[in-house]
């Protein structure tokens, strides 16, 4: 199946169909409606993450309306290239991009469902990272539910911050957390940490970053 035949069918069988909304936007957007046989894979604060099975390799990021980034976010795919540890994009439309397909879960699911995260992935990030910023990019609002594993190996799923040049310590935060609080504690004991404990976490950190002005990490309003 080509490519042509997959914007063909988002055009028009997917956004016209589809209903998402952002309700807060501090928290994942939310999927109303998704016409068959088109998957929902995924949801961030400003997009959801399409997939259809006639297209295996490929997904779509439908932009929540009024949600910033898309122009950015192609601009980033465009500098960064092809590399193993990124997604790649192959079309932009008004309000979506058609993106490679990562497999793998992220590592936000990983806790959730008690699956080991090996140290090679947090270095396979840290390379990922390296890379964009030898494009000129910088790894902004690197989290949890932006970064993935799969097969042992790591990939970062969200560059859509990466034109934003202010520091940001999202990812040296949660690599201070892997290393001194999961693994040592959290791993050994091979718990699932329950999507509620988990918001909690996600939410109490949010609220101390913003009291440290130089450490925000939110995405740029263009
Ligand atoms: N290329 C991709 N392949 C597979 N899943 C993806 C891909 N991009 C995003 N996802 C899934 O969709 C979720 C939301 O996508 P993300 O790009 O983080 O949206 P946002 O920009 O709103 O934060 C991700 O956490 C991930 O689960
Ligand atoms: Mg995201």
């Amino acid at each position: 199946m080509s490519l042509d035949s997959l914007v063909q069918r988002v055009e028009a069988q997917l956004l016209p169909h589809v209903h998402i909304e952002s309700v807060d936007p501090n928290d994942p957007v939310v999927v109303r409606k998704v016409p068959f046989p088109w998957r929902a894979l995924g949801m961030g604060n400003y997009a959801a993450v399409f997939w259809h099975p006639e297209f295996p390799d490929y997904v779509i990021k439908v932009y929540a309306p009024g949600r910033p980034g898309l122009t950015e976010e192609a601009e980033v795919y465009r500098r960064l290239g092809t590399h193993p540890a990124f997604s790649e994009c192959f079309y932009r439309g008004s309000n979506c991009l058609i993106l490679k397909r990562l497999e793998g879960i992220t590592l936000y699911d990983c806790l959730s469902l008690g699956i080991r995260i090996p140290k090679q992935v947090i270095k396979d990030i840290d390379q990922a990272l390296d890379y964009a910023q030898s494009r000129g990019l910088n790894g902004h609002d690197v989290h949890g539910r932006n970064v993935m594993m799969y097969e042992g190996r790591g990939l970062v799923v969200d560059v859509s911050d990466f034109l934003n040049q202010e520091p940001c310590s999202a990812w040296d935060d949660l690599k201070w957390a892997y290393y001194r609080f999961y693994l040592p504690i959290l791993a050994p004991m091979r718990l699932k940490v329950p999507h509620t404990v988990l918001n909690m976490v996600r939410k109490t950190y949010r609220f101390f970053r913003r009291l440290l002005p130089y450490r925000k990490c939110d995405r740029k309003a263009p």
